[in-house]
């Protein structure tokens, strides 16, 4: 087991022609998080104008033992790091440690790290049990050998075990590598729960069997690392709910570290003991999943994490404790007070979540609106309801409330859990921020 530390990593790719950078200028300037300028001149001085910057200055450290999950967008990067750790791209700048090794120009093989892939490809001529044990047998062979003194030639064991295989099992030749394989093999089979198919071929098995296999290949090899590259993604709903709760299950049960790259927020939620939230290339957040869902840094955190994501408004400060729209004006919670001061008479983003709007009564400080859409779930309702010349809210409103489509409706806002955001920046203003 080892921390993995990644210390301001950077990856660039050969620009192709007119493209000089990942991340268009607008976007880039309202999530940058912090000091910029440091940032573009590490760029500068490290990078070819022609190269396309696919990540920027990744700094994250993931603990001994730790469920750490990469989230973002399509496109913003979390592969391509997945794959800077596991050795399978080069880095163009920065360190990348695993333990106490720093592994920047070593091998994928030396690194003591297993993948599993957005799409996994098992052997298809090999059954369960030997694409488990394929890696192993690669690993375990040379500690075998060291091991013991006293073996046959490893030529004449290797054709043995070639010839005896297709025997039935007490007549099969099993040289000391391959008991330690198969010791292996069964205790990663009973482990996933797939002792029952390592007879079959992958044709043979359902996606989520599949899914397992390729774990189970990753595990038996019992690295210092496993990466997991979106393992879930070509599961049915039922299913990856399913595998997620096993993978987390799994990983308490062998404490291996672990970084796991989705794009789905709620597999991010569920899973990961901290989730590093990841945009253009570069980390935006790193936090406990509710830390992140409470205190988002920025407005980009704000709205991936949470579904149906955050509304936002543009409102005016009047000190000590007024904001003020063309329809609502309300007043926050005392707290804000300090913090507010510095921003009188300014243009904010307000932010709410669907979850803590609710319809209530004609008020001052009630948002007047009209239902455009209904979406009845069963345990919950939500609304997308219009204002005049501003893009819909999304409400999450409870069941049992009838809400009909067109209906003229007032919202109010839990003030507690209202966010508030500066425009140019996109960064969080809290109340402690001042
Ligand atoms: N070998 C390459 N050469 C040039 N550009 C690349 C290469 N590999 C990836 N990219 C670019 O790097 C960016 C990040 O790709 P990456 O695969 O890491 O994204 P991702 O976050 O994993 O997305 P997804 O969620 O869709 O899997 C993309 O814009 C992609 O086009
Ligand atoms: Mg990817």
């Amino acid at each position: 087991m080892a921390q993995v530390i990644l210390e301001n990593v950077y990856k660039s790719f050969p620009g192709r022609k007119g493209e000089r950078t990942a991340a268009p200028v607008t976007t880039e300037q309202l999530l940058t998080p912090v000091d910029e300028a440091t940032s573009l001149t590490a760029e500068k001085s490290s990078h070819k104008p022609s190269s396309v910057n696919i990540l920027r200055r990744i700094n994250l450290t993931v603990e001994d033992g730790e469920f750490m999950v990469l989230v973002g967008p399509s496109g913003c990067g979390k592969s391509t790091l997945l794959r800077l750790i596991a050795g399978l791209e080069q880095i163009t700048g920065g360190n990348i440690w695993v333990g106490e090794r720093l592994v920047n120009e070593l091998p994928p093989k030396e690194r003591d790290i297993a993948m599993v892939f957005q799409n996994y490809a098992l052997y298809p001529h090999l059954t369960v049990y030997d694409n488990i044990a394929f890696g192993l047998r690669r690993t375990k062979m040379n500690e075998a050998n060291e091991q013991t003194s006293e073996q046959p030639p490893q030529w004449l064991e290797d054709a043995l075990v070639g010839i005896t295989r297709s025997l039935p099992k007490g007549l099969r030749y099993l040289s000391e590598k391959e008991k330690l394989v198969d010791q292996q093999v069964r205790k990663v089979a009973q482990l996933l729960q797939i002792e029952p198919l390592l007879n079959r071929l992958p044709k043979q098995l359902s996606g989520g069997q599949k899914q397992r296999v390729a774990l189970g290949r990753a595990i038996a090899r019992n690295p210092q690392v496993f990466l997991m590259d979106e393992p879930l993604s070509n599961l049915d709903a039922k299913l990856r709910a399913e595998t997620r709760s096993q993978i987390v299950k799994l990983q308490r049960q062998l404490g291996t570290t672990t970084i796991y790259v989705t794009h789905d927020q709620t597999e991010a939620m569920t899973m990961g003991d901290r989730i590093a939230v990841m945009n253009h290339g570069q980390i935006q957040q790193i936090a406990p999943p509710l830390e992140l869902y409470n205190k988002p840094a920025n407005q980009f955190v704000a709205e991936f994490i949470g579904s149906p994501p955050m509304n936002f408004l543009t409102v005016q400060v009047k000190a000590p404790l007024l904001i003020q729209h063309s329809l609502f004006r309300l007043t926050l919670p005392e707290v804000w007070e300090p913090v507010l001061q510095n921003y009188d008479g300014r243009f904010l983003t307000l932010g709410i979540r669907p979850e803590h709007l609710s319809i209530s009564l004609p008020a001052p400080k009630n948002l007047p609106v009209q239902v455009e859409l209904v979406e009845a779930l069963g345990n919950d309702t939500y609304l997308s309801v219009s204002l005049p010349e501003l893009p819909p809210l999304q409400v999450r409103v409870p069941p049992d409330r009838v809400v009909r489509i067109g209906e003229q409706i007032w919202l109010s806002m839990a003030v507690d859990k209202i966010y508030l955001f500066d425009p140019k920046t996109g960064m969080a203003i809290r109340p402690d921020s001042h």
